[in-house]
């Protein structure tokens, strides 16, 4: 019905996912979007962007733009540019390689540098320990506990996550949005 719709507000939020090469960016937001997964490995280059559309309560539709930022970008000066006006990002690492959480702190330094809201405080993150359907070959023995090291540098929350099995995709992006929208 006309009337109800015209009652609805859209906001548009520009999503980061950024981590290391192959820690499952690309894989998170194809099984957050497309419900799909696959074992090949193929590396982002540049950027790539992905939508969803949320119809987050009764008044209010998210446009959802998730920009799967390429691991290889930290070496590369492209990031202030993809960075910009984003609201919020997913920090991602894989917990079967130990330097790729130790890059965490290195992207989130990345991001806090070169982009802010506009009240001046840093964009909400969410932590993501990814591949944790890996436990039988032996995840890295050398991570700290999540819960004090996320509050530590400032994360809005962390989760073990799975892309493969499907392990909390959903509540950790729905954690990022919440937290997005509980800003203004
Ligand atoms: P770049 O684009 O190079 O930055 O990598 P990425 O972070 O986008 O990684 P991508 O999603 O391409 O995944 C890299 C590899 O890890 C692929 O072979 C995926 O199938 C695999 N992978 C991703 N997520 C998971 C997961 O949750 N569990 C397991 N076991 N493998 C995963
Ligand atoms: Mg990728």
């Amino acid at each position: 019905r006309a009337g109800a719709v015209s009652m609805q507000r859209e906001r548009l939020l520009k999503v980061l996912v950024i981590g290391d090469l192959g820690v499952g960016k690309t894989s998170i937001i194809k099984r957050y979007v497309h419900q799909v997964y696959s074992q090949h490995y193929r590396a982002t280059i540049g950027v790539d962007f992905a939508l969803k559309v949320l119809n987050w309560d009764h008044k209010t539709v998210v446009r959802l733009q998730l920009w799967d930022i390429a691991g290889q970008e930290r070496y590369g000066n492209m990031t202030r540019v993809y960075y910009r006006e984003a609201v919020g990002a997913l920090v991602v690492f894989d917990m079967t390689r130990l330097s790729t959480f130790q890059a965490i702190l290195k992207w989130k330094g990345d991001l806090d540098s070169k982009v802010a809201l506009s009240n001046g405080r840093s964009v909400p993150a969410v932590l993501l320990a990814n591949k944790c359907d890996q436990w039988q070959l032996g995840l890295c023995p050398k991570l700290p506990k999540l819960e004090s090291f996320s509050r530590e540098y400032g994360f809005v929350g962390w989760y073990e996550t799975s892309a493969k099995d499907n392990t909390n995709i959903d509540a950790a992006i729905t954690c990022l949005v919440k937290s997005i929208m509980s800003v203004e």
